[in-house]
């Protein structure tokens, strides 16, 4: 049945003017504390998945630590973290990409994914869309299948799910400014 996400869209909180001015930062912890409203969350994107034969969950750090592993534990997935640089131990995979300022860098370990296994990413928030890109290249790398694209919030605006015409992008909520 399709999801109303009103209630959801309602516990998350708008703070004007942060990481800086002009900047509408859609903050989750307020739903996140919510107990009706994090477990309808997660409920919600594991009744989008629980049929696709989804064996890893991919979380993109740091936010997307925060729903892919409940999501994991739902789909009897496994959880495979993709780090900031420097973070994991063993033999790493790097993509580097571009910021509005300069650019970052996203790991995985190498041996996280076997070829062919299906694969789903999740971060908390979709915006210009090149953190989930660059992931999408990782996996790549590695040969996994990527079944979907996963995130809490969409900034319909920035028009980043253009970068993935070929995809399946799951958004629960959408804004628009
Ligand atoms: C934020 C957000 C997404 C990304 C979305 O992460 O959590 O991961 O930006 O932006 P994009 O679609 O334009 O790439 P951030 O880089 O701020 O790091 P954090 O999750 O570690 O706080
Ligand atoms: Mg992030």
């Amino acid at each position: 049945q399709p999801i109303n996400c009103e209630p959801l869209k309602a516990l998350v909180r708008g703070v004007p003017d942060f990481p800086k001015p002009g900047i509408l930062f859609y903050d989750i912890t307020t739903l996140l504390k919510d107990q009706t409203g994090f477990a309808q969350l997660i409920d919600a994107f594991a009744q989008y998945y629980i049929d696709k034969h989804v064996d890893l969950v991919l979380g993109i750090e740091a936010r997307g630590f925060i729903f892919g592993p409940a999501l994991a534990y739902r789909l009897n997935a496994g959880f495979v973290p993709v780090r900031k640089p420097g973070k994991l131990p063993a033999e790493t995979a790097t993509i580097k990409y571009d910021l509005e300022y300069g650019s970052d860098s996203l790991q995985i370990h190498k041996d996280a994914i076997q070829p062919g296994q299906r694969v789903i990413i999740v971060d908390d928030l979709l915006a210009t869309g090149g953190t989930m890109l660059a992931t999408t290249q990782l996996v790549k790398q590695l040969g996994g299948e990527i079944v979907g694209l996963t995130v809490a919030i969409e900034l319909d605006f920035l028009k980043g799910r253009a970068k993935f015409p070929d995809m399946d992008v799951f958004s629960l909520m959408h804004y628009d400014e």
